[in-house]
């Protein structure tokens, strides 16, 4: 298992290419399933999860090209997937699969509007609280899916497809808005989905649907309305820029000290973690080229912050701002709101000499001076990259330990980070 070597105290100082969002492409990919022509997908990033996603959903028969490099192209450019779902094959998406990685579980949306069946298994557990699919269910069956639990599965049916209908979900789920959206999409009929996520990846996949024939209005507002055809065609969509990778690469820069732009980044996308960053004493700028981020290094002021729904301050960002508080001048409160058990962080950061406290969903962090290195375990993949930013400050020697995790949702994060001047490289085996 591949390990990171972090020497910490160095300053980042250079630009970083921000990539397309992980959490806008695995909804894109699963949503070619609704139509028979080919969707082209442009600004993918190289990730293992967007790999495990192709074998799934080549499982179910979708053929998907990976297009050549072009003149002019660098190693960061995304790449471009060719995806076809002209003949799907088999409705069922196995418990091997869908268990290593949860969002596959949505491919039962899609499946069930276009095929009339979709027999999926429930993700089960995982390192971040329970997370439920029960509102995904419970969207399918407003729009007349039969549904069953059978032996760990889910089996959803509509043989006459699926009719419009109303969808209120009780709390904001963004997975749930993304099913609701794509099998209201090609359901009998008009859809209202209310108390709808509002994060910026709903939007782009909307956006996408839109281009492939859906008609999808008030995706970006808690009101969505989706007025269903018979049938999808094919577009070509670019996939927007990763606010988590953004917000990660603030993060680091605001811990060592320095200046990095973050080209393509798109400030509006994560507005409430750069109003977050300013408090705390960075700087932040919006340019043509992306978002500047600068940090003198003169110490962090600590802040209060919850998670929350889009546009609120993400989950995915709250270990990395917790990284960033270990070192800030006073003490800061964390809230996490969104997920159960997803402080996992917290024991190994303090391994690195944080001083941190917990009690139910709050953690209270008492800047320290000094961080130290030390071997430290990934966990899941928004805690392991907290442990890089706590290590790039930190005095000496940290061995970050199981990065597959990280390899899920960041692209060549070694190679980004040292390019910026960070003591950082890749322990093979
Ligand atoms: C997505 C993101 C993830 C992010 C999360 C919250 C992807 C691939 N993943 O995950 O990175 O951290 O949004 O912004 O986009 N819930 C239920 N029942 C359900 C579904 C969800 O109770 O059927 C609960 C969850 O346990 C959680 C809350 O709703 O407490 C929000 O979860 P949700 O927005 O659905 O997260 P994901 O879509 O899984």
């Amino acid at each position: 298992m591949d390990r990171i070597r972090i020497t910490g105290g160095q300053r980042l100082n250079g630009s970083i290419p921000i990539s397309g969002a992980k959490n806008a492409t695995l909804p894109l990919m699963i949503a070619s399933l609704l139509t028979d022509q080919i969707l082209i997908l442009d600004n993918v990033p190289r990730l293992a999860d967007v790999g495990l996603l192709q074998r799934i959903l080549g499982n179910h028969g979708v053929d998907i090209m990976v297009g050549g490099k072009r003149t002019g192209e660098t190693q960061y450019d995304g790449q471009t997937l060719h995806i076809s779902a002209a003949n799907i094959v088999d409705t069922t998406a196995p418990y091997e699969l869908v268990s290593r990685m949860r969002a596959s579980f949505w491919v039962i949306a899609p499946l069930v509007a276009r095929m009339g069946e979709a027999r999926v298994s429930m993700p089960g557990g995982c390192a971040i609280g329970t997370r439920p699919v029960d509102l995904l269910i419970m969207a399918l069956d407003n729009l007349g899916a039969e549904i069953e639990i059978d032996r760990g599965y889910v089996v959803a049916r509509a043989r006459n497809g699926l009719r419009g209908g109303n969808i209120r979900f009780p709390k904001v789920t963004v997975g749930g808005t993304h099913t609701a959206m794509m099998a209201a999409s090609l359901a009998r009929g008009g859809t209202v989905i209310e108390n709808a996520a509002r994060e910026p990846e709903i939007v782009d996949v909307a956006d996408c649907l839109n281009k492939i024939g859906a008609s999808i209005s008030g995706a970006g507002t808690a009101r969505i309305v989706v007025e269903g055809v018979p049938k999808l065609n094919g577009a070509r969509h670019r996939v927007l820029p990763d606010r988590i990778e953004t917000g990660t690469y603030a993060m680091a820069v605001a811990m060592t000290g320095g200046e990095l732009l973050l080209e393509n980044a798109r400030p509006e996308l994560l507005q409430a973690a750069f109003d977050v960053l300013v408090q705390a004493g960075v700087e932040v700028t919006a340019t043509n080229a992306g978002v500047r981020v600068a940090c003198n290094g003169a110490g962090i002021t600590p802040v209060e912050v919850s998670t929350s729904p889009f546009p609120g301050f993400p989950t995915d960002l709250q270990a990395q701002l917790m990284a960033l508080m270990t070192r800030a001048k006073g003490t800061s409160h964390i809230t996490e709101t969104i997920f159960e058990n997803r402080f996992m962080h917290v024991q190994e950061l303090v391994r690195l000499g944080a001083r941190i406290h917990l009690a139910g969903e709050c953690a209270t962090i008492e800047g320290v001076e000094t961080l130290k290195g030390a071997p430290v375990m990934a966990t899941d993949l928004r805690a392991s990259v907290s442990l890089v930013i706590a290590a790039l400050a930190a005095e000496g020697e940290t061995v970050v330990n199981r990065v597959y995790h990280l390899d899920r949702g960041f692209e060549r994060l070694e190679d980004k980070l040292a390019a910026c001047g960070a003591a950082i490289e890749r322990l093979s085996g």
